[in-house]
């Protein structure tokens, strides 16, 4: 669940990256974040990340609120949040596998459990006989189904993908829909911010469109908010 009341970001120029904004998402929902460049999609999408606070109004993720938090709380609640960003943000001189499994040596899981998560994963993204790869010799699809299967990795219930579709053809592109579809069957709720309305329309999903900071419409209330 995951809930924004009255919602502002004044970025340090001045600029209001979103204002007032309302918005309710329950759990297992899909949601498109669309709007023209610059409308604030990534801004939005960051704020429940935490990468980003609200200047004013209450962000909360399965409600806590992303406010008043400590470190640890923000790396407690980024380990339940999965991110994918357009450019990947992966090791590019590490093997495919070491990206998928170093982070999750840092919680001194079982060499034999890491394994086979990754291996899982890998395979259900049909990038297994990639493993041994170093990252900066894959396509730009692989490369972003690596990233997909990083942001699955600690089985997060909140993703957050920020175009991610962007830089793939159509079949590669409708992978890691399939996968995102899935996983918000079992109930992750999940956040795409995308231009790409071929995805939009044979993925269905509820759609907010933003502008200028603004959210203009939302398919679940069906018709035009807050103008
Ligand atoms: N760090 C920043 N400082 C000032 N303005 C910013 C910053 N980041 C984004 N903006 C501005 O906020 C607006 C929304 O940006 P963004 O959320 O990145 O839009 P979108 O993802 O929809 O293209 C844009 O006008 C952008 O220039
Ligand atoms: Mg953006």
């Amino acid at each position: 669940m995951i809930e924004l009341y009255k919602v502002e970001v004044v970025y340090d120029d001045g600029y209001k990256g979103l204002t007032e904004i309302d918005l309710h998402i329950e759990r297992g929902e899909l949601v498109y974040v669309t709007g023209n460049s610059g409308a604030g999609k990534s801004t939005l999408l960051r704020l429940l990340y935490a990468d980003l606070m609200p200047s004013r109004g209450i962000v909360k993720v399965e409600g806590q609120n992303l406010g008043n938090m400590n470190h640890k709380s923000v790396a407690f609640m980024r380990r339940n949040v999965g991110v994918i960003f357009q450019d990947y943000k992966l090791l590019e001189d590490a093997t495919v596998y070491d990206n998928l499994a170093l982070p999750l040596e840092i919680y001194y899981m079982k060499k034999s459990v890491i394994r086979d998560k990754v291996y899982n994963l890998l395979k259900m993204l049909d990038i297994f006989q990639h493993r041994d790869s170093v990252v900066q010799k894959l396509s730009g699809g692989e490369k972003q189904r690596v990233a997909v299967a990083r942001a699955l990795l600690n089985e997060p219930f909140v993703m957050v993908a920020d175009e991610p579709t962007g830089s793939l053809d159509a079949k590669n592109a409708d992978k890691v829909m399939d996968m995102l579809l899935h996983k918000s069957a079992k109930g992750t709720t999940i956040l795409i911010a995308t231009h790409d309305q071929r995805i939009i329309k044979e993925f269905p999903g509820r759609v907010i469109q933003l502008d200028r900071g603004k959210l203009i419409y939302d398919s679940k209330a069906k018709g035009k908010v807050n103008v």
